[in-house]
């Protein structure tokens, strides 16, 4: 069976608590558990983990080469910002799917530029927590 890293970056910890007006009002294991039940229904076994830090993230990023066939992949602001994780991405040669639940082109400037992007498999943004569903859709196929 295929697994999959479903990873969250900084302040995603507080999701449901933290500007729902934005980032709507599903807690982090609300989440989580959605993409356990929809890894099911697809046949492949889901692993989530959450980390504020960005070296911690770039060692589940390594592990995940080890283990996974893909990682579903929200860096919070750490996208717009770390040259550390895109070259973790590049190393590990499993594919990314970066993941937002906003649409960072209807925000400020700053949220427009991902380093992270040009190394990914795709990129999903704007649709709340299904924009995990889609990016573990996108991972589950052949
Ligand atoms: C985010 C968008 C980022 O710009 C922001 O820093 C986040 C969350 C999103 O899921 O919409 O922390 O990644």
């Amino acid at each position: 069976m295929k697994s999959i890293l479903i990873l969250h970056g900084p302040n995603l910890n507080l999701l449901g608590r933290r500007e729902p007006e934005v980032y709507g009002d599903w807690a982090l294991d609300d989440i989580n558990a959605e993409l356990v039940s929809v890894g099911q229904d697809l046949g492949v076994q889901v692993r989530c983990f959450q980390s504020n830090s960005e070296g911690e993230l770039i060692d589940a990023l390594h592990e995940a080469r080890e283990w996974a066939a893909g990682v579903v992949f929200n860096p919070g602001a750490y996208t717009h910002t770390s040259v550390a994780l895109r070259d973790a991405i590049s190393a590990i040669e499993i594919p990314v799917v970066e993941v937002h639940l906003s649409n960072v082109y209807a925000r400020e400037e700053f949220r427009h530029k991902s380093l992270l992007a040009p190394v990914c498999l795709g990129k999903i943004t704007g649709f709340g927590w299904r924009s995990y569903v889609l990016g573990l859709q996108a991972l589950a196929g052949d």
